[in-house]
């Protein structure tokens, strides 16, 4: 029987009552015979500071969160757009990664969703190619007018979305199995 992958989620909102977090636990619901996902929670971590970024000061909630990516089969990255880029919470947390090679050629997944969202969805792509995460083709989708794609119970009731989801969750098998063989 195959082992589930370990998938570590990095959420870009912190609302309660967020519609990224809908979005992942669809996508959570879609995948749970797969993957195990673990959302981390990323208000632990420090305002990122290149002083601290070294083998005597790194603050320990830091050195956790990069076990925890490196432990992990792939990533999922969920987030909303703020302000035309993205929120600080999730830039704070990638540019703790900059220094160390974790997210390099790591299987990795985007979903921007947000009210409209391109300009965030833009910048992390070229994050995640700039640090050298691999996002196959189709593993990364923007998801434009959130609230309307959910029900009441959060559930995705646009087929549309829907088929993006499925055809991310298709792409993102497919980068970790061939991560897996190479
Ligand atoms: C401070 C702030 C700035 C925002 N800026 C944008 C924006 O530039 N573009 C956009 O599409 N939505 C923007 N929004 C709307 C959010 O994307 C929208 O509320 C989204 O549903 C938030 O996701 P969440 O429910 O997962 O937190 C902004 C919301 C806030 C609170």
């Amino acid at each position: 029987m195959n082992k589930k992958k370990k998938i570590l989620a990095l959420l870009g909102s912190t609302k309660q009552d967020s519609a990224n977090l809908k979005i992942l636990e669809n996508f959570m619901q879609l995948t749970a015979s797969i993957f195990e996902v673990e959302i981390y929670p990323l208000s632990e971590l420090p305002y990122f500071n290149p002083d601290l970024d070294n083998d005597n000061s790194v603050p320990i909630s830091v050195t956790t969160f990069r076990q925890h990516i490196e432990v992990s089969d792939g990533i999922i990255i969920c987030t909303p757009e703020y302000v035309f880029s993205l929120p600080g919470i999730l830039k704070n947390a990638l540019e703790w990664t900059v220094s160390t090679m974790l997210l390099h050629e790591k299987p990795t997944a985007l979903i921007t969703a947000s009210n409209s969202g391109d300009k965030a969805h833009e910048s992390l792509e070229l994050v995640m190619k700039t640090i050298g995460a691999e996002v196959g083709d189709k593993s990364s989708i923007l998801i434009k007018n959130v609230r309307t794609v959910l029900n009441q119970q959060g559930e995705i009731t646009n087929p549309n979305t829907l088929a993006d989801l499925n055809g991310l969750i298709e792409a993102f098998k497919a980068t970790l199995t061939n991560s897996q063989q190479g």
